[in-house]
C-alpha cells in the first residue's frame, strides 16, 4: 500500500544503493520539488550531499531565508549559497525585452551554478571522494512528458568560466520520479520541511525579473517584493491559497499615473494583481475573488509601498493571456 512512510523508506534505500560512498550535488531553487528531493537524499546519505543555492536576487520576500535558514534547520543539509545578486543586476542592466531578460537570467544561472559545482567537485577530489551524482526533482508527469528517458547529465562548461573541466559528467538521482505533485508535498511534510516551502505555489525560475515590465533594478525589485508580500499575506489570511493556483504581482515600471494621497498629487506606478485558477497552468481563468480581499490588498499596497499609487486587477483568461506578463 502507498504511504508516504513507505515511499520515504524505499527511496532512502535505493538512493543509498545508487550513490554508495560517493558524493552528490543538488541545486535548490526554493521550490517544492528540489527541496523534497534534496531532503530525501540528505536523509539517505547525509554529509555526502552538498546543496547549492544561487541567490539571484529575484526571489520574493523571505524565500531566500526560507532556504538558507529554515530548510537547513529542518534537514541539516550542507548548503553552499552563492550570492550572485550583483552579477544578475549587472547582466540585466538596461534590458527591458522579456525574452532577452529570460535568456540572460537563464545563462547567468547556469554559469554561476556550474562554477559552484566545479568547486564542490574540486573539494571532493581534494578529499579523495568523487562527486559523481546530481540530484534532480523530476516528477512523474515530467518523466511521461519527456518520453521516460534518464541517465546522465552532460553539463558543458562555458568558455568564460575559469578553471572548469571541459565536461562534468554526473549520474542523475531522481527520487521523485514516481510521484505526483500532491504526493511530493506529502512526502515533504512527513520529512518535516517548512510549510512555506512544501505548500508553495508555482513561481517562475526567472523570478521577479519577469514580473517587472521594464528594466530590472534593485529599487524596483525591492518595491515589487513589498507589494507581493502584502498580496500573499492577505490571500493567505483570507484562506484563498488553495482556490488560487497562483497570483503573480506585477510592477508596470515604465507606466506612471497621476494620483492624490495625503495633501498632494502623486505620480506613481501601477501594480497588477493576476490571481488565476487552473488545473495545470496550460489554461487558466482569472479568479473571481472576494471584493473585500481585493480592497484590503489595494489599500495596503498603496499605503505601504512608496511610489505605487494604483492597484489594478487582471481579468484575462489564458488563453489569450499567459499567466505571467512576460
Ligand atoms: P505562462 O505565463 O506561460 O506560465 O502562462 C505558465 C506557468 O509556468 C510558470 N512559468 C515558469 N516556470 N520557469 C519556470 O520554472 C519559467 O521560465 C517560467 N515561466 C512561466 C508560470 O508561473 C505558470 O505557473
Amino acid at each position: 500500500t502507498w504511504t508516504t512512510g513507505n515511499v520515504i523508506e524505499e527511496q532512502v534505500a535505493s538512493i543509498r544503493a545508487q550513490v554508495g560512498t560517493k558524493r552528490a550535488i543538488c541545486g535548490l531553487s526554493g521550490g517544492v520539488d528540489s527541496a523534497v528531493a534534496a531532503a530525501l537524499v540528505q536523509k539517505a546519505i547525509g554529509s555526502q550531499l552538498t546543496c547549492v543555492y544561487v541567490d539571484h536576487g529575484l526571489m520574493r520576500k523571505g524565500e531566500t531565508e526560507q532556504v538558507e535558514k529554515d530548510f537547513v534547520a529542518a534537514t541539516g543539509v550542507q548548503l553552499k549559497v552563492v550570492d550572485a545578486q550583483e552579477r544578475f543586476l549587472t547582466a540585466l542592466a538596461g534590458v527591458s525585452d522579456p525574452e532577452e531578460k529570460r535568456k540572460i537570467i537563464g545563462r547567468e544561472f547556469i554559469r554561476v551554478f556550474e562554477q559552484a559545482q566545479a568547486e564542490i567537485v574540486a573539494e571532493g577530489e581534494a578529499d579523495g571522494e568523487e562527486v559523481a551524482f546530481l540530484v534532480q526533482g523530476t516528477l512523474y508527469p515530467d518523466v511521461v512528458e519527456s518520453g521516460g528517458g534518464t541517465g546522465t547529465a552532460n553539463i558543458k562548461s562555458h568558455h568564460n568560466v575559469g578553471g572548469l573541466p571541459e565536461d562534468l559528467e554526473f549520474q542523475l538521482v531522481e527520487p521523485l520520479r514516481q510521484l505526483f505533485k500532491d504526493e511530493v508535498r506529502m512526502v515533504g511534510q512527513q520529512l518535516g520541511l517548512p510549510e512555506e516551502i512544501v505548500q508553495r505555489q508555482p513561481f517562475p525560475g526567472p523570478g521577479l525579473g519577469i514580473r517587472i515590465v521594464g528594466e530590472v533594478t534593485r529599487d524596483r525589485l525591492d518595491l515589487l517584493r513589498e507589494a507581493d508580500a502584502i498580496a500573499r499575506e492577505e490571500l493567505t489570511a483570507a484562506g484563498l491559497d488553495r482556490e488560487i493556483w497562483q497570483c503573480p504581482v506585477v510592477l508596470l515600471a515604465d507606466v506612471r499615473s497621476v494620483g492624490v494621497q495625503g495633501d498632494g498629487r502623486t505620480y506613481g506606478h501601477p501594480i497588477v494583481l493576476r490571481p488565476v485558477s487552473s488545473e495545470d497552468a496550460m489554461t487558466a481563468d482569472w479568479t473571481r475573488m472576494p471584493y473585500d480581499v481585493l480592497a484590503r490588498i489595494s489599500t495596503r499596497i498603496t499605503n505601504e509601498v512608496a511610489d505605487v499609487n494604483r492597484v489594478v486587477l487582471d481579468v484575462t483568461s489564458k488563453p489569450p493571456g499567459t499567466i505571467e506578463w512576460e
